[in-house]
């Protein structure tokens, strides 16, 4: 690289990271890239911190979510952190009895099926929550240029695991509330809108550069259920941070025939899974940047295959305004953490302009 392109990239860097400047769109050194799940079980470093404290106290402690969020900074140079943290834990703060158990996922005491259930789901208190706004300001200093992203479980994947109890293969119990008492569903996707927002606005004001509200499992929904019962609640959320004056990301899976619906929600990066192309979902989400599409488990493949399937997935992006790389759903457990350092390496080599 000559001088004056040196020069125009530090440039860049001061404007604004690459990672924040690829989500509005504007032009960029190389492509960012990070990995939802970065921080977790694919990390021997991160095992080892973990051993003996349970997710949702670790989630509590400013000193290990600091520890724990830098761990894939500096093991694979992504352009972004994100904070460690899980979607339950506003929940958690709003009074719900709930565990996170290894190997399962969330785990809610009392499934909320009723009105009086409804009840048990309180606003959330900021000050509840305190030590999210605590590890953020931690994170700002140790992280220096590399933006910090904030995140959320959006209303109707929160309210899966409230009404199911836990994970759900065919979200049964959700979607016969859903459709058996909508009044009900309405009241509690607002109340869950309320808190997703609440815990977003600490996470904002504490410093972070961009927020993802994570609708994991809205793919089980048909568009026009899409539409009816969770659009509008979605939007709550992503529309109370328009004047935050940062990127909002907005992802699930299997969000194929989702994606303009979920683009009106009102995020500025539309995430995509593994299933649909980046070029497809540009095409359908006009204006707006995309992220992902990389399938987590391609990374179990030989490298020659993950190399092609970066390079595919760098090509397509170039038909959005702007392009974040990262997979199509999160790090699996069992991944090869030196492979995703690898794609880090690729991504930015290929990408180089
Ligand atoms: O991405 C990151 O690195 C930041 C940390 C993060 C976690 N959870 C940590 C975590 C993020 C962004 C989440 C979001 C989350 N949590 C989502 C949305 C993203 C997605 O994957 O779809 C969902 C659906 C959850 C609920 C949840 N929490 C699940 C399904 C699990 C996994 C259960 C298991 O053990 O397989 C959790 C637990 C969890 N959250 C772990 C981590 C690192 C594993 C807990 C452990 O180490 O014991």
């Amino acid at each position: 690289m000559n001088t004056a392109a040196t020069g125009g990239l530090n440039r860049l860097t001061l404007a604004g990271s690459t990672f924040v400047r690829a989500c509005r769109g504007q032009a960029v050194p190389h492509t960012p890239v990070w990995f939802m799940r970065q921080a977790g079980r694919s990390l021997p470093e991160y095992r080892e911190l973990r051993a003996g404290v349970r997710m949702l106290e670790s989630c509590r402690r400013p000193d290990l979510v600091t520890e724990i969020t830098m761990q894939p900074v500096r093991r694979h140079g992504v352009d972004a952190a994100i904070l460690f943290s899980d979607i339950m834990v506003p929940l958690d703060a709003a009074g719900v009895d709930l565990d996170i158990v290894a190997g399962t996922g969330p785990v809610v005491a009392e499934p909320v099926r009723t009105m009086a259930d409804l009840d048990r789901v309180r606003p959330l208190d900021p000050g509840a929550v305190s030590y999210v706004g605590d590890a953020v300001g931690l994170l700002l200093r140790e992280l220096k240029a590399t933006p910090l992203i904030g995140f959320a479980g959006a209303p109707f994947t929160l309210a899966s695991y409230l009404v199911e109890g836990g994970p759900s293969r065919n979200h049964t119990k959700t979607k016969a509330l859903m459709h058996g008492d909508p009044e009900l569903w309405h009241a509690l996707l607002a109340r869950l809108a309320e808190i997703t927002l609440t815990f977003l606005k600490v996470q904002v004001e504490a410093g972070v550069a961009a927020v993802q509200l994570f609708d994991s499992w809205v793919g089980a929904l048909s568009e026009a259920d899409y539409r009816r019962y969770v659009l509008p609640h979605s939007q709550a959320v992503l529309s109370g941070l328009a004047d935050a004056g940062i990127p909002r990301i907005h992802f699930g899976v299997g969000t194929g025939l989702l994606l303009p619906a979920m683009a009106e929600a009102g995020a500025d990066v539309v995430g995509v899974d593994w299933r649909t192309p980046l070029d497809a979902a540009a095409a359908q989400v006009p204006g707006k940047s995309v992220q992902g599409n990389l399938d987590p488990a391609v990374l179990f493949a030989p490298w020659e295959v993950v190399e092609r399937e970066v390079r595919r997935i760098l090509d397509e992006g170039r038909a959005a305004p702007g392009h974040v790389f990262n997979l199509g759903h999160g790090v699996l457990p069992e991944t090869d953490p030196t492979v995703l350092t690898r794609v880090v390496e690729l991504v930015h080599e290929v990408s180089k302009r």
